[in-house]
């Protein structure tokens, strides 16, 4: 079954605006959004807690089966702050969200974030985790870096994936 509307990975630092765009984006385009970590407590898999970073642990495989019909429809937005355990073949693009150390830190502590959770949270920023993690599980040409330092990137961030998107019902017609 060919699919109708693309699937987009969202993938940042936690922090970085995902979840803030992945809404601003769904109510745009209609397509669904999937904010993994609460799908995931919702669906249950999610079952052991890390006491040092205080979020749940994922039941990977549990979780990827869950999401698979609706990835397979086609048509989601998936938000994450990782990106190597979902499958390749899920994606048409993938955009990691980034934002500066500064801007990062003050939106972190804001969120109440402290001590190592908050320092390993930047850290994983200054290093681009993400980035690189993205790259190495996902073809070149399919990994792009946004910026989401303030509002107007957000605008311009939406402004272009809904482009993409035009154009790749264009290029995926029936
Ligand atoms: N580009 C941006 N400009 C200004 N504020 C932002 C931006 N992106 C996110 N924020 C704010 O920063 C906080 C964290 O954003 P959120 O979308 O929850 O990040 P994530 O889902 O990546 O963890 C929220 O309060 C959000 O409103
Ligand atoms: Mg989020």
């Amino acid at each position: 079954m060919s699919k109708i509307s693309p699937n987009i990975l969202i993938t940042g630092t936690p922090g970085v605006g995902k979840s803030l765009m992945c809404r601003l984006l769904s109510e745009r385009t209609g397509l669904t959004w999937i904010d993994v970590s609460k799908f995931a407590i919702e669906n249950k898999c999610s079952e052991e807690y890390d006491e040092v970073y205080q979020c749940p642990i994922l039941d990977e495989d549990k979780l990827l089966d869950h999401m698979e019909e609706l990835m397979c429809k086609g048509g989601v937005i998936v938000d994450y702050h990782g990106a190597d355990f979902f499958p390749e073949r899920w994606f048409d693009i993938v955009f990691v969200l980034r934002t500066d150390n500064t801007i990062l830190y003050d939106r972190l502590k804001e969120r109440g974030y402290t001590g190592k959770k908050l320092e390993d949270n930047i850290d994983c920023e200054i290093f681009q985790t993400i980035l690189e993690e993205a790259k190495s599980a996902y073809e070149e040409g399919m990994v792009h870096e946004l910026m989401s330092n303030n509002m107007n990137e957000v605008t311009s961030n939406i402004d272009r994936i809904c482009q993409w998107i035009v154009q790749w019902k264009i290029d995926n017609e029936p």
